[in-house]
């Protein structure tokens, strides 16, 4: 099941547009009912306008119809292990319970298993707002 979310995951990287980092990412999430939703970096001549694979993933998802999910890939080229950047572990967890699985991958596949709650403990939550 994981490495088939990897696949997905690498699929969506062969799609990103990273002409100036030069860094392709892809991610992968599966929802409870077995949807996939995938995504890549989408970058822009004005850097900081530029978004990661996680942020294009989740708008798949919600646009999919959204729902439980259970578990996410992410890869990047050049880099084993990559994690999610601080602001999507924040977008991630707005979408995510704290025993999601996250997949940290190389080239060849998982690397290392972690859950959401690793990745972002004491994060700030919708729930602090009621
Ligand atoms: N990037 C992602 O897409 N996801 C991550 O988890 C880390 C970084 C992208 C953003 C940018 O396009 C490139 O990688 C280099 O930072």
């Amino acid at each position: 099941m994981s490495h088939e979310l990897f696949e997905a995951a690498k699929a969506a990287m062969a799609k990103a547009y990273a002409p100036y980092s030069k860094f392709p990412v892809g991610a992968a999430l599966r929802t409870e009912d077995g949807r996939i939703f995938t995504g890549a970096n989408i970058e822009v001549a004005s850097y900081p306008e530029g978004w990661c694979a996680e942020t294009t993933a989740l708008g798949h998802y919600i646009m999919g119809g959204g729902g439980k999910i259970m578990e996410i890939a992410v890869l990047a080229e050049r880099m084993a292990k990559c994690s999610p950047c601080g602001g999507c572990r924040q977008r991630l967890a707005e979408f995510c319970r704290p025993e999601t699985k996250l997949y940290l991958c190389d080239n060849a596949g998982v690397a290392e298993t972690v859950t959401m709650d690793d990745m972002l403990p004491y994060g700030f939550r919708g729930d602090m707002l009621k």
